[in-house]
């Protein structure tokens, strides 16, 4: 079982019942981790954070110092980066751009645009020269490019290299990055190429992924100054202790950066930022047998984090053992009188919804787990809250705990 860090554990341990469930935040964590990742990377080399996976303030903030800007996928989360982190670059992507985001964003003075298809590439240029008359506007078109066989093998959540709705078929990306070269769209200027082909991705996976997209991109002759090569590095739910191996990962960039000194490389990753410094904590509600297994049900659920559900894996998780029992009935335990799960001592994690989905960790090995104790969820820091259905059936909202706010 994966422990939290101490500052959590504390903290966690201190909450009354009624304060619980709560995300807790371990900034100094996330700092420390921002630190290492933007350590191992090249020099040249762009750090993006996409907005997406968690854009609490707090963490937009801590994670400010080790980032060049925020990727940005909706008129949302662009005003909402543009407020946390006051005149921060940002990159606008995502599919389905409104002409009313891409007004607002051409008005807050975005710095970059990722262009999903020629419809949007020729909105941007109609708005850009009714908003913001005068200024060219940096885009990136974005490229659905087919990769060499097995580069995506691990992947969780392939949008490229297959029809998908992301970015530009590469047969038309072509002309049409031609065309911006050309100057055909006055408005726009061709800064580079964006593709996002994959999430979940091990290190030579990813550094496979860039080296197609760049030697895609190059290719083609047209004068680029950037080629963003996406987020989706791996996080290892079934280890927590596991880490994406930035080290190779950076290597693998520095030798691109080296063969192509004119170009700056940029990455943007969200999940592999933030999903260690979050933990959601909750407490045992009740512990009971069920057809030869054993069940515990927790305060919260899917609904806050539904991150399980999504992914179908079970979270990791510790349990936080509390003494005090406040009633005078015996407290169920598993692994004891009618909860012995014979030799197994297991225990599924479940949540107060009234649907079997609702599962945040199966068969998880904590014999002797009492209703009371409590138990901290780990990689919790992304897609979390932020993509769960808060108000399936009206449970109150958990509490947020930012700890090492400074430093
Ligand atoms: C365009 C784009 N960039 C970056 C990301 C971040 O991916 P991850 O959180 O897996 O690093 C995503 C995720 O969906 C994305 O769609």
């Amino acid at each position: 079982m994966t422990q939290p860090t101490p500052a959590v554990r504390d903290r966690v341990l201190s909450l009354l019942s009624g304060e619980l469930p709560a995300y807790v935040y371990d900034l100094a964590d996330l700092r420390a981790h921002a630190a290492a990742v933007r350590a191992a990377l090249p020099e040249r080399v762009e750090l993006y954070y996409a907005a997406k996976a968690n854009p609490e303030p707090e963490i937009l903030t801590a994670l400010g110092p080790y980032v060049d800007g925020y990727e940005v996928s909706s008129g949302g989360e662009l005003a909402h980066v543009a407020k946390a982190v006051p005149g921060r670059p940002l990159a606008f992507g995502g599919p389905g751009k409104t002409p009313d985001e891409v007004t607002a964003a051409l008005e807050a003075g975005t710095e970059r645009f990722h262009v999903e298809s020629e419809h949007e590439l020729r909105m941007l240029a109609e708005l850009a020269r009714r908003a913001a008359p005068g200024r060219r506007v940096a885009v990136l078109p974005r490229v659905n490019l087919p990769v060499a066989d097995g580069s995506l093998a691990s992947s969780s959540l392939a949008m490229g290299g297959r029809p998908t709705p992301f970015g530009m078929d590469p047969a038309r990306a072509e002309p049409v990055l031609r065309q911006l070269a050309d100057g055909a769209y006055p408005q726009l200027e061709l800064r580079g190429v964006h593709a996002h082909l994959a999430s979940g991705l091990q290190a030579a996976e990813q550094v496979a992924v860039a080296e197609s997209v760049v030697s895609w991109a190059t290719g083609l002759g047209v004068p680029l100054r950037e080629v963003n090569v996406g987020g989706g590095m791996h996080v290892d739910y079934g280890d927590p202790e596991a880490r994406f191996d930035w080290a190779a990962y950076g290597a693998g960039l520095a030798r691109l950066t080296e063969r192509h000194p004119d170009l700056t490389l940029r990455i943007e990753p969200g999940r592999a930022l933030t999903a260690y410094c979050g933990w959601y904590a909750t407490e045992v509600l009740d512990v009971k047998p069920s057809h030869g297994e054993v069940f515990a049900v927790v305060r919260g659920g899917t609904h806050h984090l539904r991150t399980p559900a999504t992914k179908g894996h079970d979270q990791p998780c510790a349990v936080l053992p509390v003494e005090a029992w406040p009633y005078p009935w015996p407290r169920p335990a598993a692994g004891t009188g009618a909860l012995a799960d014979g030799a197994s001592g297991r225990v599924t994690l479940a949540g107060q919804l009234c649907t079997p989905k609702d599962v945040l960790s199966r068969r998880v090995p904590a014999a002797g787990l009492r209703a009371g104790d409590r138990v901290a969820f780990a990689l919790a820091g992304a897609y979390a809250w932020n993509i769960s259905h808060h108000d399936f059936l009206m449970h109150p909202r958990p509490g947020f705990h930012f700890l090492g706010t400074t430093g």
